[in-house]
């Protein structure tokens, strides 16, 4: 650990799915205003949908019992990244003996919800048993690559993205690799093997490097910068940048960024803002918590933004308040700031507008498949229709949908539901659709954007 100062710190091609629907023509009653005001979304994650972006929280396995925590989870997130049970320490304390339950755990409560997965983190310093440090380096090398091969093939298909290598390089002005057992012993090769070991464990997930004090240009940042530039020139796989962005008073989000987010980007990865907190109160971290999501926001290769926690009283720096719900899980200024920058609304629907919200839940699952409902639920006023947007993950299909009738983007992975027949929704009133997708190996539950009333 470390001192406050020293470290403030997707889819279905595009084949025409096998749709089923109750009605195959809309009749003239049913046909959708759709000129009606599109209505932004209430919640982060439906906000950050809209914008083609996640909003994930950090999640421990032990708060998900206690309904507060689970349902500002489930109302406000779409994307999980489990705090410290994917580690070395919890995942596999003892040689080749691999303890997934609590993160297990995490993974399904997210894929039930439609959330995505971060996977966090397969090779780190810290959080490691003992036994791997005292491995000799053959033995080390063959430990962290079992590692890897093991957690990725365990979670194959169900994690979006995956910290493969988390904190390698030192603070300060060095540029150089921060010493560990794998650093120490294996030498600087040891990233580029940790990524090549992991993209044959699992193909479909994003490969990201992660770590912290590289949200702005300094040495640091470049170090990683110049990293990242060879294993794009050399073909060494990787997909992804984390940018933790754990930020306080010493050290505040840097004034560059967006520029440094950018640059990362122009190398050809993905950058991901993936543990975001941000110590303080009021307006002034709001303000801060706002330049965060415009930066994102501003480039197009950020794919999304996840928090380092719900509640203030979980952080794991509490003391400093710097998440966006406070102890009795409040919506702090700082939360309001993320929405209105994310294009969303709050107050759920005041002003008389139409508004509804569309929540996801997994119905049934088998080898090869699983249903997914939609409920879609009228806010304060009477609504006479609505849209609700799902996005599956290639090579997944949507093989069958009920109670409504879906559109298809070209790229054949994004249907946008509408109602069949009556479409009008009393306020407070709900309705429900649902679909089957054929997973075709991958498991990762859809994503519901946010639903547009008129
Ligand atoms: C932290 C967790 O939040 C704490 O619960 C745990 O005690 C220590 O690790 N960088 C990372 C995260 O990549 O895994 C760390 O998480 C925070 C810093």
């Amino acid at each position: 650990m470390f001192s406050a100062s020293a470290r403030p710190q997707l889819r279905i091609r595009a084949r025409r799915a096998l749709v089923l629907t109750t009605a195959g023509v809309l009749g003239a009653a049913g046909v959708l205003s759709l000129a009606g005001t599109a209505n932004a979304a209430s919640t982060l994650g439906a906000s950050a949908a809209a914008k083609g972006r996640y909003f994930g929280a950090a999640v421990a396995a032990n708060h998900l019992g206690e309904a507060q925590y689970a349902s500002t989870l489930d109302t406000e997130f779409n994307s999980v990244t489990p705090e410290n049970e994917m580690k070395w320490d919890a995942v596999e304390p003892t040689r080749n003996s691999f303890n997934y339950g609590s993160a297990d755990q995490i993974v399904s409560h997210a894929q039930g919800k439609g959330m995505k997965v971060r996977g966090h983190t397969l090779v780190w310093h810290s959080q490691l048993p003992g036994w791997v440090g005292g491995l000799a380096a053959a033995d080390l090398r063959s430990a962290m690559n079992n590692h890897i091969t093991q957690v990725m093939t365990h979670y194959k298909g169900k994690i979006y993205a995956w910290d493969v290598v988390n904190e390698a390089f030192q603070d300060g002005s060095s540029g150089a690799r921060l010493s560990s057992p794998f650093q120490d012993k294996l030498g600087n090769g040891f990233i580029e093997e940790a990524f090549r070991t992991a993209r044959a464990a699992d193909s479909g997930a994003k490969l990201c490097y992660n770590d912290y004090n590289t949200d702005g240009q300094n040495a640091k940042s470049n170090a990683v910068y110049n990293m990242v530039k060879d294993f794009k020139q050399r073909g060494v796989p990787i997909d992804c940048v984390g940018f933790q962005s754990h930020f306080n008073s010493n050290s505040p989000v840097p004034g560059d960024y967006q520029a440094n987010l950018q640059r990362f980007a122009d190398l050809g990865v993905y950058v991901q803002i993936t543990e975001l907190d941000i110590e303080g109160s009021g307006s002034a971290q709001a303000t801060s918590y706002g330049k965060v999501v415009n930066a994102c926001l501003a480039v197009s290769r950020c794919t999304g933004i996840t928090v380092w926690g719900i509640p203030d009283k979980y952080s794991w720096r509490s003391s400093g308040t710097p998440l966006l719900f406070d102890d009795n899980y409040n919506k702090k200024p700082a939360y309001d700031a993320v929405l209105s920058a994310l294009g969303g609304t709050s107050g759920g629907g005041g002003g008389g507008g139409a508004t509804c919200a569309a929540t996801y839940t997994r119905t049934s699952t088998w080898n090869g498949g699983f249903n997914g409902q939609v409920t879609v639920k009228a806010g304060s006023s009477a609504i006479s229709s609505w849209t609700v947007p799902v996005t599956v993950t290639s090579p997944q299909k949507v093989s069958a949908t009920w109670n409504g009738s879906p559109t298809w983007d070209s790229s054949g992975n994004v249907m946008t539901m509408k109602p069949n027949g009556n479409a009008s929704l009393a306020a407070g009133a709900s309705t429900t659709f649902g679909f089957t997708v054929t997973t075709n190996g991958n498991t990762n539950a859809p994503t519901v954007g946010g639903c547009t009333a008129s």
